[in-house]
């Protein structure tokens, strides 16, 4: 292609090497924007119309072109020109090629770079629009199940240690209290992503009579720039996006964690349904996790993507500069790894099979009910330092004789607190038991199963609302 036919070619006498072309083009990428741009541009013909910058007629026109580019991207028969660089030079060469010569009225009062912008906003709000509602589907998986296993017990960890009884119901819960917050997160970075920067040209707003706030109405957007040098430079709603999606992966990697440890046979607490796991070539044997080691393994580049961007922004002097092109390759991957990741988790954690037997025997084997005997002797009125010293030794016997402390007899009882006026009576067997030990955490947000019952309420609330 000569320099001239190429849209701002008009001072140049040479084309542009094809080297430098493949080297500085962006269609490969911001293709996916196609619908933004299309949408921005029909907004911005409206406006040009309303203010009388162009008749209503040559508006209906480059509207009805659009429309035509739309179809032709959708149905695939549009052929995206690297020497046109971009998206939006793309559509536009298309558009005039279609409508003619009116088409060329289209970009009046706007530059590329509050117009990049415009499609960029819209992108990320339609983008976490979408990790908000895959959020909700998947917290309401882990209400289901958790729902489904009240009456379930597993060894609460500190350390990665066995420390005291939960039921499995609060452990799912934990994570559903996590996305929603990661909703909240969502919530708060769409609004500021969904501010409309038309207007602000190439840098210092036009000379002509537009009217942001009505390209911004018809967007739905929920207001307009302030600054028309901050709005054309600005990419801090796409940090926000990264990091907010950065947390997400995160939250979904630490549940992958967990989720590889309890499918290894030396746990044994789920089994993974055979459409999230793969076998091994060589061992026959093997069910593998891979989709949560996958899951944990994307999770990386999603900070990387965070940092990549941050790193990109960090010396860019007012206002648009090229290097700005580059970010959407990371937030475009993000987008993709937290949209399909949110989806995978989801259906893999319906598929679960959590198995009851193994965890209950979990519990005994780690004297998960130490707490309720320091505890226990505690309020019959030993100080809990001394109490704490006691229990002990009480795990060290039972240790010795490879029992669980809920089989010590009350003779063994009574001569580890013998040092104190207090009498162990059979009583201390409902303490010791590990339902007990989790029906008496009631406080609010504690595992008890009236806790855990207020927990379930209000998620059910929320989803439904
Ligand atoms: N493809 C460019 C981007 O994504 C569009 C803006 C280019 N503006 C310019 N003046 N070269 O950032």
């Amino acid at each position: 292609m000569t320099a001239q036919v190429k849209p701002w070619g008009g001072r140049f006498k040479e084309s542009t090497s094809k080297e430098v072309e493949a080297y500085t083009e962006s269609i490969s990428f911001d293709t996916k924007m196609y619908k933004q741009d299309i949408m921005g541009s029909k907004a911005h013909a409206k406006m040009l119309a309303k203010q009388g910058i162009i008749t209503q007629e040559e508006a209906n026109i480059l509207c009805k072109g659009l429309d035509s580019v739309l179809a032709e991207i959708e149905n695939g028969t549009l052929t995206w020109k690297q020497e046109l660089e971009d998206v939006h030079m793309n559509i536009e060469t298309r558009l005039t090629e279609i409508v003619g010569d009116v088409g060329k009225k289209l970009h009046t009062g706007r530059s590329r770079n509050d117009q990049c912008c415009l499609d960029l906003r819209l992108f990320t709000s339609d983008a976490l629009r979408e990790w908000s509602h895959l959020a909700k589907n998947l917290i309401a998986a882990f209400v289901h199940k958790a729902e489904e296993n009240q009456g379930v017990l597993l060894p609460g960890c500190t350390h990665m240690q066995p420390a005291q009884p939960v039921s499995l119901a609060h452990h799912l819960l934990a994570y559903a209290w996590m996305f929603k917050r990661d909703i909240e997160r969502i919530e708060q970075a769409e609004k500021r992503a969904r501010i409309s920067p038309l207007g602000a040209a190439a840098l210092a707003g036009t000379t002509y009579n537009l009217n942001p706030q009505s390209v911004a109405n018809t967007l739905e957007m929920y207001g307009v720039f302030k600054n028309s040098m901050d709005t054309v430079a600005d990419r801090d709603y796409v940090l926000e996006a990264m990091f907010t999606g950065s947390v997400i992966m995160m939250h979904l990697s630490r549940f992958c964690e967990e989720l590889i440890w309890w499918a290894n046979p030396q746990f044994g607490f789920v089994q993974l349904s055979d459409a999230h796991s793969t076998g091994s070539s060589i061992m026959p044997q093997k069910k593998n996790p891979d989709v949560a080691e996958i899951m944990r393994g994307k999770t990386g580049r999603t900070y990387g993507n965070l940092m990549n961007l941050l790193t990109t922004l960090k010396g860019l002097p007012l206002t648009y500069n090229r290097d700005l092109q580059e970010d959407k390759i990371p937030f475009m991957d993000t987008d993709k790894t937290v949209q399909s990741s949110l989806s995978i988790m989801a259906d893999m954690l319906m598929g679960i099979r959590f198995r009851v037997e193994k965890m209950e025997k979990a519990l005994k084997a780690g004297f998960l009910n130490a707490t309720e005997f320091a505890d226990y002797i505690t309020t019959k009125g030993i100080p809990f330092r001394e109490s704490h010293h006691i229990t002990g030794r009480a795990v060290a016997m039972a240790e010795e004789r490879g029992v669980g402390l809920e089989d010590l007899t009350l003779n063994d009882f009574n001569m580890l607190c013998k040092d104190y006026s207090i009498e162990i009576t059979d009583e201390v067997y409902v303490y010791l038991d590990y339902y007990t030990a989790v029906k008496r955490r009631n406080v609010s947000g504690g595992t008890g199963p009236i806790s855990v019952k207020n927990q379930l309420d209000e998620l059910k609330n929320w989803l439904e609302s």
